[in-house]
């Protein structure tokens, strides 16, 4: 299994951590955005602004299937067009005033969102994956490039997610977002049987790649510094 780097499809968040009528951060390639879940549990990914006055949308709440800002309370609807504003109950809001959508796709236990109109399809069909209940196990931040968490847990070359066998914690889903330049979100999920115990030996793994990779990135900015 492989999902494309650049220009192709990435790993915001874990499923288990959007709520049905919630909303959250991500942020992928510098690009800041809103995550948020309906009442029906459809996962929408938004640009983090408000077509109004800029607002973090990703700080809004969700209201009878749209996402309200927090500011002033206009509501987008799932298309992201606005349907309500509260200073102006009756009138019909013109379809130019609209939140920015990505394309959004939710598989193998993670939220995923395209770079681009162009992006190709996920391969969801998969078998060897859709054999596989994963169980999510934790997502953690690491202040390191990307590349260099790839290459330290395995990931093929230039991919941002794999199935990893590991001797001790068995087949691993392993996902990372470049969150920008010099940070990423490493998203860790267990194929089934999961024990408690397998779990915690996972979620202690993806401890040990963060402190190893920022310890790494840390030695690389200082010996650029002096140099
Ligand atoms: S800034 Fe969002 S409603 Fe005003």
């Amino acid at each position: 299994m492989s999902v494309t780097g650049d220009g192709g499809w990435y790993p915001l968040m874990l499923s288990a951590d959007l709520e049905p009528g919630t909303a959250a951060g991500s942020t992928m390639l510098g690009r800041d955005l809103a995550v948020w879940r309906d009442g029906l549990g459809q996962a929408h990914v938004w640009d983090d602004r408000c077509p109004h006055r800029g607002m973090r949308l990703s700080l809004g709440f969700v209201r009878e299937g749209a996402l309200a800002c927090l500011y002033h309370g206009w509501r987008f609807g799932a298309d992201g067009r606005c349907v309500h504003i509260p200073a102006h109950p009756d009138l019909s809001p013109p379809g130019t005033i609209r939140a920015a959508p990505l394309r959004v796709a939710e598989c193998w236990g993670l939220i995923w969102a395209a770079a681009t109109d162009e992006s190709g399809t996920l391969p969801e069909d998969d078998p060897a994956l859709a054999a596989v209940p994963w169980v999510p196990v934790r997502s953690l931040r690491i202040e390191a490039p990307w590349q260099g968490v790839a290459g330290a847990i395995g990931l093929p070359e230039g991919e941002l997610a794999a199935v990893l066998d590991r001797d001790v914690d068995g087949r691993v889903l392993a996902a990372l977002l470049p969150v920008g330049e010099g940070a990423c979100m490493l998203h860790l999920l267990a194929a089934e049987p999961a024990e408690v115990a397998r779990l915690h030996d996972l979620a202690d793994w993806g401890q040990d790649v963060r402190a190893r990779a920022e310890e790494r990135a840390g030695q690389v900015f200082l010996s650029g510094a002096v140099a």
